[in-house]
């Protein structure tokens, strides 16, 4: 059985606790200047079909790291960006690459090239889900704060691919997440539904942010939203995630945001740069949990 990681719900909650430990290690490993070059000679095809700073550089050093090597492939360059079908670029790719990561729009997509992969593929976002950045998210917490089982995490601004993703996050590591959104941006009801009574739903940042132990915010328009970025400003207004609402939340609160960040829209820059942000943390926690999801997908059989 190839193992693929399209959403959280693909490894269980053993394994992604492990993982988030052995992603603690290998940071560790890398600070004293270890070597790990664990994936030696592998081969990693990296497909982006949006732009990206932190997930590119992150898995492009994780196999830098590793001993390997990983392939940028844009739209702009490849026969997919022509049409080529999907189904067709898996099959090829896929006979010469070790493991493919993937970050496009439609969360189907994804699903079609991993239906014809014969080697591991990673969601490295779609318009659904964005896995690789709550691997971070975790990671950072528990260096900060200790486990996160049990522990309530608020979830402030738009249903989207972040929000699905803390709304799996709550299941497999067992956390009680408190979102609050605008009307008319709620997160997919189903997704939500699964996740049962762990999942408190209003439309009121305050209220959610109520004994918080982390406050997670992401940007009011996504990419292939633009668009939408004034109608999106009035909607949102009153989700700004600032001073005065981390002050609803517990005393030593953490707030976090997977960025790029819109100081002055979903988040106040005295937050962003203040001392209860470890948004710069959880950016760098890309490299050593994803290092720890490649070894896994490729070594842990
Ligand atoms: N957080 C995140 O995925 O950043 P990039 O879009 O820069 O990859
Ligand atoms: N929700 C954002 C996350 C960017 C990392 C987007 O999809 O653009």
């Amino acid at each position: 059985m190839i193992r693929h990681f399209l959403t959280l719900l693909d490894i269980d909650p053993e394994n992604l606790n492990r993982l988030v430990q052995r992603a603690i290690e290998l940071k560790a490993m890398q600070k004293k200047g270890e070597p790990h070059e664990l994936l030696h000679g592998k081969v990693m095809g990296m497909i982006f079909d949006k732009s990206s700073t932190r997930t590119r550089v992150s898995f492009e050093t994780a196999m830098a790291h590793f001993g390997g090597h990983a392939i940028f492939l844009s739209p702009r360059d490849t026969q997919l960006g022509r049409g080529e079908p999907i189904e067709d670029s898996a099959r090829v790719l896929s006979r010469m690459v070790d493991i493919v990561m993937i970050r496009t729009y439609a969360h189907e997509n994804i699903e079609r090239f991993a239906a014809y992969s014969t080697v591991p593929v990673i969601n490295a976002l779609t318009d659904m889900f964005h896995p690789c950045q709550l691997l971070a998210d975790i990671q950072t917490f528990v260096e900060h704060r200790g486990e996160i089982k049990g522990r309530t995490i608020a979830w402030i601004g738009d249903g989207n691919n972040m929000c699905h993703s803390y709304i799996n996050a709550a299941r497999q590591f067992d956390f009680r997440l408190r979102i609050a959104t605008p009307e008319g941006y709620e997160p997919d009801a189903d997704i939500l539904q699964a996740a049962g009574d762990r999942i408190y739903f209003c439309h009121d940042p305050r209220e959610a942010a109520q004994n918080a132990d982390l406050i997670a915010t992401d940007v009011w328009a996504s990419m292939g939203q633009e668009e939408e970025q004034a109608q999106r400003e009035k909607s949102f207004a009153g989700f700004q995630v600032n001073e005065s609402l981390m002050a609803e939340a517990r005393k030593d609160a953490l707030f976090t945001h997977c960025l790029p960040a819109h100081r002055g829209e979903e988040v106040a820059a005295g937050v962003i740069d203040g001392p209860q942000s470890v948004v710069w943390d959880a950016a760098e926690n890309r490299l050593h949990s994803q290092k720890a999801l490649l070894e896994y997908l490729l070594l842990d059989q």
